[in-house]
């Protein structure tokens, strides 16, 4: 793969194969397989291919990781910006790392400190980081569809870093790549996962249906129902309009014999007044206690995206219990935003899909009827 190459400005018939360069090629195979995305927007346009991609080169990364000095040269010269509409800590630091590690040129903005305030729009923000030199875009924004609009005004591509309540594709990749890495068996296929919490809220909670119901597992959505609204009927028509899952405030039968637990926050920002008594009468219900936990298997993982309110969605031991990956969660956040740094500079301009995930190429077809393009090593 040509890094040193613009992809953007590639000549469109310039064929781009997926190998590994010698500096990633580490005790992990070597990922395989063809990425035809040119932006990262939400997890719903990801094949079952595209994901075990994501997972192969993930591993890659984590090998990278354990070096003395994690850093290998494959994004030289390359501008990222990360632009933050949003509170954030694990998603901006992370991005920055994984970039810094790829050797990339990182510039962080955050709105409440930039010429936002001034009243400058963010189309107009974009075009600027863009005559600034960015080539790739991480955008978190409170605006749910902020990275679609941001997508159609910028030539590199856009990685949605958190919008709204819609999607956080790379929390729902390193939550994969965490049950993929700790269950046992090193799959998520048939395992009875719940989502725990102000699913209505969250993003993470969405990113996840789409991610883990592609991979296989049988997802259980749970709370209070003034927070699950909307999702009955989203169960009933199916995800990608088969796959099931299941919604539920029933906290007990969710919980039996459950593989994994992830709990959410109470998203008190996003929350309009109303939907929860207190936090107090929350946390009494619905709070992921040892005694509640003691109902799912007994080596079910616990997930929790953070920022984590302990005594509320949460209790303390529980987070730092024997069966806690919430850690993990945050470390391979850096090796899964790695392998979707490096596999969106690896896509071509000629096999862009628009902001929508629609394929746009005029070849879009005959791409497709040829299949994925081998590893070279
Ligand atoms: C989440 C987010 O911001 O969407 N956190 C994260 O990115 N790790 C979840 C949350 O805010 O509760």
């Amino acid at each position: 793969m040509n890094l040193s190459a613009d992809p953007a400005l590639g000549a469109p018939d310039e064929a781009v194969e997926f190998a590994i360069p010698t500096t990633l090629a580490g005790s992990n195979p070597a990922p395989a397989g063809r990425w035809t995305h040119r932006h990262l927007l939400d997890v719903d346009v990801l094949t079952s291919d595209d994901l075990d991609l994501v997972m192969r080169t993930t591993a890659t990364m984590a090998e990278v990781l354990t070096r003395e000095i994690p850093k290998v040269p494959v994004l030289r010269g390359w501008g990222v910006t990360i632009l933050s509409y949003e509170a954030s800590t694990r998603t901006r630091v992370s991005f920055e790392v994984a970039a810094k590690n790829l050797s990339a040129d990182v510039v962080n903005i955050a709105a409440a400190s930039s010429s936002v305030t001034k009243g400058e729009s963010l189309i107009d923000t974009i075009r600027t980081v863009e005559a600034l030199g960015a080539r790739m875009l991480v955008l978190r924004h409170a605006t749910s569809g902020a990275p679609y609009l941001a997508a159609q005004h910028f030539s590199g591509s856009v990685l949605n870093g958190g919008d709204g309540w819609h999607a956080h594709p790379t929390q729902a990749l390193l939550d994969l790549y965490t049950l993929e890495t700790r269950l046992p068996g090193g799959s998520v296929r048939g395992r009875k996962i719940v989502i725990l919490g102000d699913v209505l809220h969250s993003r993470v909670a969405r990113s996840n249906l789409w991610a883990l119901t592609a991979a296989g597992a049988d997802v259980w959505v749970c709370g209070p129902t003034t927070l699950l609204r909307g999702f009955d009927a989203w169960a009933a028509s199916g995800v990608a309009g088969s796959r099931r899952f299941t919604v539920t405030s029933d906290l007990n039968a969710a919980l039996r014999d459950a593989d994994v637990v992830m709990a959410l926050r109470i998203q008190r920002e996003r929350m309009a007044a109303g939907l929860l008594p207190s936090l107090r009468e929350y946390a009494a219900r619905f709070g992921l206690t040892r005694e509640r936990l003691a109902l799912a298997r007994p080596d079910a993982l616990v997930m929790h995206p953070g920022p984590m309110n302990e005594g509320v969605e949460i209790a303390a031991d529980v987070a730092a219990g024997d069966q806690s990956v919430i850690t993990d969660q945050v470390a391979n956040g850096v090796a899964v935003r790695m392998a979707v740094l490096y596999l969106l500079a690896g896509a071509r301009d000629g096999s862009a899909r628009d902001g929508g995930g629609r394929d746009v190429r005029p070849e879009a077809g005959r791409e497709a009827a040829r299949g994925a393009v081998p590893a070279a090593e």
